[in-house]
C-alpha cells in the first residue's frame, strides 16, 4: 500500500505538518522504549516511559511554540471559509479548538488515561471504554462500568475531542474538564470520590514527581484534582483525525477516494440525503444538537436526550450530532447503540421521516430529517464513503505501565475480549487440525 499521507504531503504543502510528524512522541504509536545505552556503559538504561520521564516533545501534529506549548498545525487551516462549495464543500476550515498545553501536560494526561487507579476500585480506566484498538470507544452497545452493569448510552470516540463544544450525548458538559467529573465520580461508571482520588494521587511519589514537571509553576506542592482534569483534557485534545484518505481528496489528491466512495461522497453531500448538513466536513459534526427519532433498543425506556440538558420539550430525543470519523472502529450505533452496523445506521435514515418515534410521543424532528428514499445502491455507497474517513494514524501509545503499578487499562473492553477470543480459537483450531 503507497503512503498517500508522504505523497500529498510532499507534493502539495512546504513540509510543516511533517515537521509535526517527525517532532512528535507522547501520542505515536510505535514503540520509543528502545534501550539507550550509555557511552561507555554496557548496561542498559531505563527508557524514558520506565522512568516516567515525560515527553518534551509536542505530539504529531503539533507545533511546539516558543512558549513550550503545543499548537495543532493542520492543513485545513489554510482554508479560510466554514462555508466552503455547497452543501458540505471540501475546502472548508475548522472550526475553533482547544490546544496550547505543553507536552508533558498532554503526556502526564495519556499515563492517568490508562491508569484505572482513577477508578474506585481500580479496576476500570478510561481506556476500559475508550480504547485505541475500538476507535477510542470500546465496541459495545451500553458500556459496562465499576458495578459491572450496562450504563445508558454508548461510549462515544474521543477522536478530535478537541474540536467539540459541548460533550455526552446530551451536552450537559461544556468542556472536558467538566466532562471528567462525570464518569470518575458516578457509581455506575468509575466509582471514585474526589477526596480518594486525591489521596491516591499524592500517596504516589511518581505522580507528585510527574505532576511537577507538567505543572512547574505550581504554587502549591500538592497534587490538585484541576491539574488532573487539565491533564486528561490536554492529552484527549491530541487525538487528532484529519488525514484520511478523505482529508488527501479534499486537499485535491483525486485518486485517494476509489469511484464508488466518490459517488458515496456525492449521495452523502447531495441536498436528497443531506447528510452533511448534521455531519458537516472537515469534522464530520457540526457540534449541534438534532432530533432524528432514533429508537432504543427493545425494553430501555425512551432516553429524551437534550430535553433534560436545556429544559426544553422541543429537544426531546435531541442528541449530539457525532462526527463520523474513524466510524468504521466504533460499532454498534447510535446514543444507546441499538444499531449493529454502518448499513443499519445509514438505511435508518431512509425508512421515512419519524418512523421509529414511538406511538404517542412528540418529538419534533429535525427539518433536515427528510425523506431521501436512497436506494440500496446509495446505501452501500454512503457506507463505502464512511470507510474513508478512517485515520488512526496518531492512535495514542499504551504505556507498558503506569505509576500506580496497576495493570495498564484495567479491565478490557468486552469487546477486545471476544476478538482476542475468537484469535485464540482460531489458533487453537489451527494447531489442533
Ligand atoms: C464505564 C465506561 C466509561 C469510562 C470508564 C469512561 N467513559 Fe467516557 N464515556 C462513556 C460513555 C457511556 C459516555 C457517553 C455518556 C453520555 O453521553 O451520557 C462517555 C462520554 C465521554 C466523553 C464525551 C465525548 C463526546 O463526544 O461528547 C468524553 C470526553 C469522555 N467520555 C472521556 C472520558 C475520560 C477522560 C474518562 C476517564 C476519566 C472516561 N471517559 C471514562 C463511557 C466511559
Ligand atoms: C438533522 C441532522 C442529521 C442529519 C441530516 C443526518 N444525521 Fe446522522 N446523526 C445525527 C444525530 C443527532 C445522530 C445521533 C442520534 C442518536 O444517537 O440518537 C446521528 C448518528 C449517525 C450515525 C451513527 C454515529 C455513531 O457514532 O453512532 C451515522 C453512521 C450517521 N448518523 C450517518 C448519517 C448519514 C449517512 C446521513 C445522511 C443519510 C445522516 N447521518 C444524516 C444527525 C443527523
Amino acid at each position: 500500500m503507497r503512503d498517500w499521507s508522504s505523497v500529498a504531503m510532499g507534493v502539495l504543502f512546504s513540509g510543516v505538518l511533517t515537521a509535526g510528524v517527525i517532532g512528535g512522541a507522547a501520542a505515536m504509536q510505535e514503540d520509543h522504549t528502545q534501550l539507550i545505552v550509555g557511552a561507555g556503559n554496557a548496561l542498559p538504561q531505563l527508557s524514558e516511559e520506565e522512568n516516567f520521564q515525560l515527553s518534551s516533545l509536542c505530539p504529531p501534529s503539533f507545533e511546539k511554540t516558543a512558549e513550550g506549548q503545543c499548537k495543532l498545525v493542520n492543513l485545513y487551516q489554510q482554508y479560510s471559509s466554514v462555508q466552503g462549495r455547497g452543501v458540505g464543500g471540501t475546502q472548508t476550515s475548522l472550526p475553533a479548538h482547544r490546544d496550547g498545553f505543553s507536552p508533558q501536560q498532554i503526556d502526564l494526561g495519556r499515563f492517568l488515561f490508562f491508569d484505572p487507579m482513577l477508578s474506585g476500585n481500580g479496576e476500570l480506566s478510561c481506556a476500559s471504554c475508550h480504547h485505541p484498538d475500538l476507535g477510542m470507544a470500546d465496541g459495545v452497545d451500553r458500556s459496562v462500568g465499576a458495578l459491572g452493569t450496562k450504563v445508558p448510552r454508548s461510549s462515544p470516540t474521543l477522536w478530535n475531542a478537541a474540536f467539540l463544544t459541548s460533550f455526552f450525548w446530551d451536552a450537559r458538559a461544556d468542556s472536558l474538564e467538566e466532562q471528567a467529573l462525570g464518569p470518575l465520580y458516578a457509581d455506575e461508571e468509575m466509582g471514585n470520590t474526589p477526596e480518594q482520588l486525591l489521596t491516591s494521587l499524592n500517596d504516589n511519589a511518581t505522580y507528585r514527581d510527574m505532576f511537577k514537571q507538567a505543572f512547574p509553576d505550581a504554587a502549591i506542592e500538592q497534587i490538585t484534582l484541576e491539574q488532573l482534569y487539565t491533564a486528561l483534557a490536554a492529552f484527549q485534545t491530541s487525538l487528532i483525525s484529519l488525514n484520511s484518505r478523505y482529508d488527501q481528496y479534499a486537499h485535491g489528491y483525486h485518486d485517494a477516494l476509489t469511484e464508488n466512495e466518490i459517488a458515496g461522497m456525492n449521495v452523502f453531500r447531495s441536498f436528497v440525503a443531506r447528510c452533511s448538513e448534521c455531519h458537516q466536513p472537515p469534522l464530520f459534526t457540526n457540534n449541534q444538537i438534532a432530533v432524528i427519532g432514533v429508537p432504543e433498543p427493545e425494553g430501555l425506556p425512551l432516553d429524551i436526550g437534550a430535553e433534560k440538558t436545556f429544559n426544553a420539550p422541543k429537544l426531546k430525543g435531541g442528541f449530539k450530532v457525532p462526527t463520523l470519523r474513524n466510524i468504521t472502529k466504533t460499532a454498534p450505533y447510535m446514543h444507546s447503540g441499538g444499531m449493529e452496523d454502518l448499513r443499519e445506521a445509514v438505511e435508518f435514515y431512509s425508512k421515512g421521516r419519524g418512523h421509529a418515534v414511538p406511538e404517542g410521543v412528540e418529538m419534533q424532528l429535525h427539518w433536515h430529517i427528510w425523506e431521501p428514499d436512497l436506494t440500496d445502491e446509495e446505501v452501500d455507497r454512503i457506507v463505502d464513503f464512511l470507510g474513508a474517513l478512517t485515520d488512526e494514524r496518531f492512535k495514542p501509545r499504551i504505556p507498558s505501565q503506569v505509576p500506580s503499578g496497576l495493570a495498564p487499562i484495567g479491565k478490557l473492553p468486552d469487546a477486545l475480549h471476544l476478538q482476542n477470543n475468537s484469535n485464540t480459537n482460531l489458533l487453537t483450531a489451527s494447531t489442533e487440525g
